[in-house]
């Protein structure tokens, strides 16, 4: 007994040191202007110019990379994730989420590639709400209502990088002001969000915002993962769960109704794995709105607790994407309303339904529907809000 306590012992003791160890060496690390390397020396982020805005702004691309040899691009425009390589059953690393080469062709009509959505990710109806009895209007870009923020949402603007070193992996920081009354929202918001790529495959995303006047807050990333790495074929085969007993039922325009509807004997199940197309055509009214599957599901965990949310699984390669999420709701769109207007990466279009959304986030129209978890942020307060990107093969 004695002996097993005295190895045990020594056993901390040896952690504690090599703990130590590893402190030292970060702090020597961070001294690497933009270059940041963690314990192993293998994970770093680098830098480089992706392109120029109309009107000069250097626009740069930072790739995290971690020791198993996952690599994440993100731009500072829109904070967009225009490449990420994920293992397959074999352990090859494959692209596997759609966007573009190049920065021009994100100028374009894009459907939101890859970026960081707000000041409020989903539908607003009518592209108006109230907060305490003044009424704001925002821009109706989508049809009669308001999407994503707007015509110049915070995925159309440069952001601020910085490169840093955690304990978890290498990270990035973007940074934004929006100015009061931008795109209509009351409030200058000044909001952070850092992608950590962690050492087991997996994308940190932690969402923060403060205000200086009573706003509405709603952050989400929009990657839309093909995890065949072969952006010419559907997502129709990747198998998804979905740990929700409900949904969000929609109008004509895709806002709630109000209703919280059970998923259970409907195509809207995904409690248990289900191919993406095993009832993507079925003939129900919900369906036909969406086109397919644009609907809310409402979360088991509601309480704020971090929590396995969704995940697809693709069989032929092996890839499973598990998201985690401390929000309490995700929107899960299958890319219906791709065309094949758009050249893909490799050469090919972005047909549709070739990539799947898992977006975590608060309902829509939270704003006008008082049942809803409130999106509300004050002065004095934190919004705060974590997602995390896990990828395995299995
Ligand atoms: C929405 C879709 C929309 C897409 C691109 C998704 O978040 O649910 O309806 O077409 O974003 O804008």
């Amino acid at each position: 007994m004695r002996t097993i306590q005295a190895s045990f012992l020594y056993f901390v003791f040896l952690a504690a040191l090599l703990h130590l160890g590893c402190k030292e060496n970060k702090k020597e690390n961070q001294s690497e202007n933009q270059m940041v390397k963690t314990e192993s020396g293998k994970s770093h982020v680098g830098k480089s110019t992706f392109g120029e805005m109309p009107n000069g702004e250097q626009v740069d691309k930072y790739t995290l990379s971690n020791e198993n040899g996952m690599e994440v691009d993100v731009i500072t425009y829109g904070g967009i994730i225009t490449r990420w390589t994920a293992p397959d059953k074999n352990g090859n690393y494959q692209d596997v989420v759609l966007g573009f080469n190049d920065l021009e062709s994100y100028f374009g009509d894009v459907p939101y590639f890859g970026a960081l959505v707000g000041r409020y990710g989903n539908r607003i109806a009518k592209g108006q709400f109230s907060l305490d009895g003044e009424t704001y209007t925002l821009a109706k870009n989508n049809g009669p209502n308001h999407l994503h923020g707007g015509n110049k949402g915070f995925d159309k603007v440069v952001w601020n990088a910085e490169a840093e070193n955690t304990d978890d992996g290498a990270s990035l920081v973007l940074t934004y002001t929006s100015a009061d009354g931008e795109e209509g929202y009351p409030g200058k918001l000044d909001v952070k969000v850092t992608y950590t790529l962690t050492g087991d495959d997996q994308l940190d995303i932690h969402y923060e915002a403060v205000t200086d006047k009573p706003t509405v807050v709603n952050l989400t990333q929009h990657s839309y993962f093909n995890l065949s790495g072969d952006f010419s074929q559907d997502i129709l085969d990747h198998e998804v769960t979905l740990n929700a007993p409900a949904y969000l039922p929609v109008d004509a325009g895709l806002i709630p109704t109000g209703e919280l509807r059970p998923v259970e004997g409907t195509p809207f199940d995904f409690t248990e794995p289900k191919a993406v197309g095993k009832e993507i055509n079925a003939d129900n009214e919900q369906i036909k709105r969406g086109g397919g599957y644009d609907h809310c599901w409402v979360l088991d965990e509601t309480n704020g607790d971090f929590g396995l949310a969704a995940s697809a699984y693709h069989p032929e390669t092996g890839r499973l994407l598990e998201v985690y999420t401390d929000e309490p709701a995700i929107q899960f769109y299958t890319g219906n309303f791709l065309n094949g207007a758009l050249v893909s990466k490799t050469g090919g279009t972005y047909g549709k339904r070739s990539g799947l959304c898992l977006e975590t986030q608060h309902y829509p129209d939270s704003p006008n529907q008082e049942a809803f978890p409130s999106t509300r942020l004050n002065p004095g307060e934190t919004y705060s809000s974590r997602t995390s990107f896990k990828f395995s093969t299995k």
